[in-house]
């Protein structure tokens, strides 16, 4: 069950020294790959030094020397040693001995360098996922969520410790930017171990941002002679806008008077403005799509985890794959060994099911839903219609009805319709597209490159219509001309009125902010979903009937947050809307993705480890899933942002509250001794698990995955009965927690014991939750109940 998922990475690897790629099926003897062997653990006590780093390094010399001949062949071969945490490195190998060495008793895995991608809409190239962002008014409403959560804490009367807190992001990061400032800043804590790393750009940290690094040894590696070193490749600097934002979304201190194009002027802040942060730079410009690279992405984790970072965010991912075949769970993994809890963006391949990334148990995975703001700009049709779209653009020249024309129809003679539909660069012909309202399919090419087509044709105006796959999902960008983008349904009722009639008029009207917007929140299309293709018991494969039981369930943590025009700071080295022509540069900028929802998450952890220092990676994520709504604020199911009501494939445990978070009353704990059990269920062999467990731990003989104490219960497929074992941990007063169910039709469930009662904190308590099917084949596709 632990291989076959693979095949799609092969296709992409890259030989070293070589401008010539070839596929893996032509794969001979003598071409070298970019391959990472996963050994488990180190044994290093606390105070490691680096001379016992060194000799981890001399042993996996030593190591890889034995199949590659000699010594010096070995040195040559290694990309990276990982001598801290993780134990293990990333070579140039042939696919024989990779093969080999895959054999070798005391190694975990072996599995080509592969590509991932940021989990920002900015990766255009990202299957049709176009998506760019808006620009923003800086006073927006998710400050008062995350205000909420804060004067919480100051409620509890708790002095804020967040300044002893260093949240780390995987990214690079705008040094420069006033969200990174350290005014008011004490000195660094003494623990941290981190540094900033030097490059010709000028980079230098201070007392907020302390440490900044960089990895590109795999990158390299993987375009091998392609890759010409140049300083946008030596720095951890951001050259793209993502590492800025998602780092200041964390953690960016006050900015009093931000705005962009005067759209909006406020105090911008991150959801923890007093914590320090760190950055890990491991991805690069796109290469085939990649940009992140596992070598480079086990390299940070693994200096992360030894600098002292508290939480960890990452961004990125790839396809769902094996868990020790995949370098952020194999480095999340390590993290949590050292109670450090990650948290992962799912990514952006919405709708479509299976989509979701990042599915190990151990790691916190955050979809995006909207907020409750918008930025509406109405649509006016010559026939009294009206549509309500997005944008942040500027105001039409004139208020008056211009002439509407459908791509399609300014199309330059040579051009195809598909491709004019969608605005693609080269097809509008300016004679005829002139002065009017250009109106553009959404899909493929990036939703602004759109507007700059308009805008070079000499448009009035354009009006950005979504595809199906779009749906209702809005999002306001910065586009370069009068612009409104609209859902399906009204871009159908646009595109019917302009064939209905000899002179289609239309007008633009100037966009609004508009705040407490209902229903918010809403799942976005774009957000990756369930199941998990890597365990079915966490996630659920179609199209099979699931049954999804108690206590908020999930494929895994989902917890949907803001994600959509999330307005923090920005690159100054490239446009809002990260095209050459558009020369603007701006400190502040909106961007849309689970990327950006995934720092919000990060933040929250932040907080509980701040409140709670001994709770463990698994409780404070129980404590967020147990305590999120999947209503939204008109009181009803959440919805979708294409299809109706959402499903817990896409929002999975709910929305979180953080102030509820932080008194979540019970929580399901999970040791490192679960997950090591997990490990076993999943196929890993006792020889392999003790790699990175010591000698101590053997495989369980009768064992249940249904039993894995996850916050969450799934069955892919249920026939007759099933049972699920949970332990729940008193972490709040003493009480008495009696189990109530809402049983759906077709099933029967029983809990025993049905009260649980709490003398003291710290207390735990088992209880066994047991399904019966009393009309088989009733399909249920989702059922969810609170069971306390
Ligand atoms: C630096 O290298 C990257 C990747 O090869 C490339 O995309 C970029 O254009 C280069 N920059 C300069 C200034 O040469
Ligand atoms: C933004 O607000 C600040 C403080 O209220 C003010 O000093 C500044 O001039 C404003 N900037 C703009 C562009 O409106
Ligand atoms: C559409 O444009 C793409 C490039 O943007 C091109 O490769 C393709 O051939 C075009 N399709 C047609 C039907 O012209
Ligand atoms: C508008 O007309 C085009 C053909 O000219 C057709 O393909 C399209 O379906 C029509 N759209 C609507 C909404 O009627
Ligand atoms: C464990 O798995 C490895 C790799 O699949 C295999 O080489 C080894 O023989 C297995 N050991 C046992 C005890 O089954």
């Amino acid at each position: 069950m632990l291989s076959g998922k693979h095949s799609v990475f092969l296709l992409l690897s890259f030989i070293l020294f070589s401008v010539f790629h070839a596929p893996a099926f032509a794969i001979k003897k003598g071409l070298l790959y970019s391959y990472i062997v996963y050994m488990g653990s180190h044994e290093h006590g606390e105070g490691a030094t680096y001379a016992d780093f060194d000799l981890v390094t001399q042993a996996h010399h030593e190591f890889l020397h034995s199949y590659v001949g000699s010594f010096e062949k070995a040195k040559e071969a290694m990309i990276y040693s990982y001598t801290r945490h993780i134990n293990g490195f990333a070579a140039m190998l042939e696919e024989e001995e990779a093969a080999d060495i895959a054999e070798h008793p005391e190694v975990v895995s072996v599995f080509l360098n592969k590509g991932r991608k940021l989990h920002t809409t900015h990766s255009w190239e990202f299957m049709d996922m176009e998506r760019v962002d808006g620009v923003v008014p800086s006073d927006s409403p998710w400050k008062s969520l995350w205000r909420g959560s804060f004067s919480c804490v100051t409620n509890h009367g708790r002095p804020m410790m967040f300044s002893q807190v260093a949240l780390c992001v995987f990214y690079c990061v705008w040094p420069e930017s006033p969200s990174f400032g350290d005014e008011g800043m004490g000195p660094i804590p003494s623990r941290w171990k981190g540094t900033c790393q030097h490059d010709i750009t000028g980079f230098r940290c201070n007392r907020k941002l302390i440490g900044a690094r960089y990895f590109n040894k795999g990158y390299l590696a993987y375009l091998g002679g392609i890759a010409k070193f140049n300083r946008t490749l030596n720095t951890a600097r951001d050259y793209e806008g993502h590492g800025s934002h998602t780092l200041s979304t964390i953690g960016g201190t006050f900015v009093p008077g931000a705005n962009v194009f005067g759209f909006g002027n406020g105090t911008a802040e991150g959801g923890s403005p007093k914590a320090r942060v760190a950055s890990y730079k491991v991805c690069w410009p796109p290469f085939e799509g990649n940009e992140c690279f596992d070598a480079d992405i086990m390299a940070g984790l693994d200096m992360a985890i030894h600098d002292g970072v508290d939480v960890l965010s990452l961004s990125l991912g790839g396809l769902a794959s094996d868990y020790f075949e995949d370098g952020i769970a194999i480095g999340a993994f390590h993290a949590n060994m050292k109670s450090i809890p990650v948290v992962c963006s799912a990514g952006n391949s919405g709708p479509s099911p299976g989509t979701v990334a990042n599915v190990a148990p151990w790691i916190v995975t955050v979809s995006a839903s909207t907020l409750d703001r918008e930025f509406d700009t109405v649509i006016q049709l010559h026939n009294g219609q009206r549509f309500k779209g997005a944008s942040l653009a500027k105001a039409m020249p004139e208020s008056k009805f211009y002439p509407l024309i459908k791509a399609a129809e300014a199309k330059l003679a040579k051009e195809s319709v598909e491709n004019a539909t969608l605005c693609i660069r080269g097809t509008i012909d300016p004679e005829k597209a002139r002065g009017k309202i250009l109106v553009c399919l959404r899909g493929i090419n990036p939703r602004v490159e759109k507007s700059l087509v308009a805008l070079e044709a000499g448009a009035a105006g354009m009006i950005l219509c979504n595809d199906e796959l779009s749906g209702n999902e809005l999002i306001a960008d910065p586009h370069l001309l009068p612009a409104s983008q609209v859902t399906y349904k009204d871009g159908l009722a646009v595109y019917a009125y302009v064939n209905s009639t000899k002179n289609p008029l239309g007008y633009i009207e100037p966009p609004e902010t508009k705040l407490r917007t209902k229903p918010a929140p809403v799942m976005t299309a774009f957000s990756s979903r369930g199941p998990n293709l890597v365990t079915p018991e966490i996630l659920k494969v179609c199209p099979f009937v699931h049954y999804v039981v108690p206590f908020k369930f999930a494929q895994n943590l989902m917890s949907p947050l803001p994600g959509v025009n999330i307005i923090a700071a920005y690159s100054g080295a490239v446009s809002p809307t990260e095209l050459n022509f558009d020369k603007r540069r701006v400190p502040f900028i909106t961007m849309s993705g689970t990327s950006m929802s995934c720092p919000h998450v990060a933040g929250v952890v932040g907080l509980l480890r701040t409140l709670y220092p001994t709770w463990s990676p698994a409780a404070i994520k129980s404590a967020i899933m147990t305590t999120a709504r999947t209503r939204d604020n008109t009181g009803k199911p959440m919805l979708d942002g294409n299809n109706g009501k959402a499903t817990p494939f896409a929002y999975g445990s709910g929305h979180i509250r953080p102030n509820r978070a932080m008194d979540p009353g019970l929580v399901y704990e999970l040791t490192m001794n679960d997950y090591l059990n997990f490990l076993c269920i999943s196929g890993y062999n006792q020889t392999q698990i003790k790699t990175f467990s010591g000698a101590h731990y053997r495989c369980p003989d009768i064992i249940d995955i249904l039993d894995f104490n996850y916050p969450t219960m799934t069955i892919p497929k249920l026939y007759g009965s099933a049972s699920f074992t949970r332990r729940v941990k008193n972490v709040g007063s003493p009480g008495t927690y009696t189990a109530s169910l809402r049983v759906p039709a077709g099933l029967s469930i029983s809990v025993e014991p049905n009260v649980l009662k709490f003398d003291k904190i710290g207390e735990e308590k088992s209880y066994k939750l047991t399904l019966k099917v009393t009309r088989p084949g009733e399909a249920i596709t989702f059922w969810r109940h609170n069971l306390v």
